[in-house]
């Protein structure tokens, strides 16, 4: 049974996950002390992991009904995010792991965001597209195993993150942090044709399936600026469906692209701008009517938690992959090449596009056959 800890943003998670079936979770937010600031501030951050991180294992085993001795490896967000509060739950991970003699494993956090959707649906089809949409990353993805192969970015964001530009967007209108769930909110009783907001990157020369969200994010800011330079009041609702639909729009068409383009079956769409209702909807039309299988986590297995990096562990288990050293460290800034973010200690060569990670990976045992 492996113990997953989550500590990269303002959440902090632990999940327990065996054989590829959630057991139990919990879940601390420290989202209220960073409303009056619009945004998370590290510091607080970090400092409400410390608080919240051995309550929430503690939680998570309660809910499962089991006891510490039961863990039988330790997963951890390593990166990317926040580093104090990437380097809390790395502390908190590597006590447990050396005081219980288990394995550890650093786990990107967006691998993290794909898995969740397997403690839903059950294991994903080789090969799937993902589109992960989460506050900072946006990417359309070529996944094969998750928890071996590396990881074929078919395009990402140019520049803002979908979830950025529903935050930033939200605060310019003067809705409150969190933007995204806000903005889906006023959005229901609003017209998604009232404002034409551009479509960035889906003219026919530019990179199919390449993200920007900035001038989309300008154009809402000119639109308000425009309503309160001449007094107007602002039609918040109108606005926010009109943004929705942009964003939504753009996403999705891009997304049932790449599916077709690599004939894959599978779009899986995770991450936490995965939870707008918009999105989900568009999403589900357009694979539809493509004869695409659409897979969405349910929304709580959406936005950051710690189940979604438990199943990344459970899946580096049963796989075979190398443990992290017990020296491991945080890494920020971590690009998505492999599930782990110490794909290195194992069998993966770099520059190699057929590295594997696992030890029992089959490719690697017929090169192994004489
Ligand atoms: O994946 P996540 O929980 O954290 C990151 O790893 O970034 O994503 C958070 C992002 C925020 O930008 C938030 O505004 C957005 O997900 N979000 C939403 C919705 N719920 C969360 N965006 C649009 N509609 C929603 N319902
Ligand atoms: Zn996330």
């Amino acid at each position: 049974m492996v113990l997953g800890i989550e500590s990269s943003c303002d959440e902090t998670g632990a999940g327990l996950v065996q054989g590829g079936r959630l057991l139990g979770h919990a879940l601390s937010s420290s989202m209220d002390e960073h409303a009056r600031f619009g945004g998370v501030v590290p510091e607080i951050a970090a400092r409400a992991h410390v608080h919240a991180l051995t309550p929430v294992v503690h939680g998570a085993l309660a809910d499962a009904g089991l006891r510490m001795s039961d863990i039988g490896a330790i997963a951890v967000t390593t990166g990317p995010g926040l580093s104090g509060a990437l380097q809390v739950g790395l502390a908190g991970a590597k006590g447990l792991a050396y005081a219980l003699g288990v394995p550890l494993y650093g786990v990107h956090h967006l691998a993290g965001h794909v898995a969740a959707d397997t403690l839903a649906h059950g294991p994903l089809p080789n090969p799937c597209v993902v589109l992960i949409v989460s506050g900072g990353h946006t990417s359309l993805l070529l996944v094969r195993d998750l928890a071996c192969d590396r990881i074929d970015h078919l395009g990402d964001t140019l520049d803002d993150a979908a979830g950025e530009c529903f935050d930033k967007v939200a605060r310019v209108f003067g809705l409150p942090y969190p933007g995204g769930p806000a903005i889906d909110r006023a959005a229901r009783a609003g017209d998604p044709r009232a404002v034409l907001f551009p479509r960035p990157l889906t003219g026919r020369r530019d990179a199919p399936y390449g993200f920007s969200f900035s001038g989309l994010k300008t154009a809402a800011a000119r639109w308000e600026e425009r309503h309160r330079t001449a007094d107007l009041p602002l039609p918040v609702a109108d606005g926010a469906a009109s943004l929705q639909e942009a964003i939504a729009d753009v996403l999705t068409r891009k997304a049932v692209a790449a599916c077709t383009a690599h004939g894959v079956g599978t779009l899986v769409v995770v991450g936490g701008v995965a939870a707008n209702s918009r999105v989900r909807a568009l999403a589900e039309e357009r694979c539809a009517a493509a004869g695409i299988t659409l897979r969405v986590p349910p929304m709580r297995l959406c936005t950051d938690n710690g189940a979604m990096i438990a199943a990344v562990g459970d899946l580096l288990v049963r796989s075979g992959a190398q443990p992290a050293p017990l020296d491991v460290s945080v890494d920020p800034s971590a690009p998505l090449e492999y599930a782990t973010l110490h794909p290195l200690t194992g069998r993966a060569r770099p520059g190699s596009a057929s590295a594997s990670v696992c030890a029992s990976d089959r490719s690697a045992e017929r090169s192994h056959r004489p």
